[in-house]
C-alpha cells in the first residue's frame, strides 16, 4: 500500500512539508509505503482545455512534471494533498494540478476511484477553511474516499517551523494519519 503525498508550496521542506510529515509519520508506523513530491522549484502549467486526454489517462502535454505525478497519483492508493494558504485559497500550482487532473478524469472516468483522499492545509492568518474545501471537492469528485480527523486539517505558522508551536495542529494530523491507515487497511482487505 502506498500513499503519495504532493505539498503544493513554493518553499521547499517548509510548514506545508511538516504538516504533511506528521501524516506520513503515521502511515509509516502503519506499515504503508510514503513519497512526497514537492512542487517547489517547478512551474505546473495550467489546463490548456484542449479536451484530447480521451483514452489516453493522462495529459496530453508533456512540457512540465504534471505528466510523471498524474501516473503516481494513478498508482497510488491515497493522495495526500497539502497546501499552504496563498490569497486565501490553495497555490497555484496545486490548482493547476487539480484543474488537469479533473479534466483529465472527466475524460476518462474511474481513475482515481476508491482511493483515499485528504488534504492538510498550513495558514498564516485567515482561509484554511476555504482552501480546505478547494482540495476536498477535487477528491469528491473523483470518487475518492476521504477520511476526517478530529478537526479540519489545519495549521498555523508562517515561518518554516512555525507549524511545529502548533500542538493541537500536530495532534490533528497524527490523527488523520491513523484514520488514513484504518480506511485504507479496510478497504485492501477486500
Ligand atoms: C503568495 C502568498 C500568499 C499568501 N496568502 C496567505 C493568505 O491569504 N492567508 C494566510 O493565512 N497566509 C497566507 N500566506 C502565508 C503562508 O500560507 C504561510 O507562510 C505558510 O506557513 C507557508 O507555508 P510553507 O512554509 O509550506 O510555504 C501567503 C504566502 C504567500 C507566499
Amino acid at each position: 500500500m502506498k500513499v503519495l503525498a504532493i505539498n503544493g508550496s513554493s518553499r521547499k521542506d517548509g510548514n506545508t512539508a511538516i504538516a504533511i510529515n506528521a501524516v506520513l509519520e503515521e502511515l509509516k508506523k502503519n506499515g504503508i509505503e510514503t513519497e512526497m513530491i514537492q512542487l517547489a522549484g517547478k512551474v505546473i502549467n495550467p489546463c490548456k482545455a484542449c479536451f484530447t486526454c480521451g483514452g489516453k489517462k493522462n495529459c496530453s502535454f508533456q512540457n512540465d512534471e504534471f505528466v510523471e505525478i498524474y501516473q503516481k497519483m494513478k498508482e497510488a492508493d491515497g493522495i495526500l494533498l497539502g497546501s499552504p494558504v496563498y490569497t486565501a485559497d490553495i497555490s497555484s500550482n496545486m490548482k493547476a494540478i487539480l484543474d488537469r487532473a479533473a479534466v483529465v478524469g472527466d475524460m476518462n472516468p474511474g481513475l482515481l476511484k476508491h482511493k483515499v483522499g485528504a488534504a492538510v492545509i498550513v495558514a498564516r492568518r485567515g482561509g484554511a477553511l476555504n482552501a480546505f474545501d478547494t482540495l476536498n471537492h477535487f477528491f469528491l469528485v473523483q470518487e475518492m474516499i476521504v477520511p476526517g480527523s478530529n478537526y479540519w486539517n489545519m495549521l498555523y505558522g508562517k515561518i518554516p517551523g512555525d507549524v511545529l508551536k502548533d500542538e493541537e495542529g500536530l495532534a490533528n494530523m497524527k490523527n488523520l494519519g491513523e484514520n488514513i491507515a484504518y480506511v485504507l487497511k479496510k478497504i485492501k482487505k477486500q
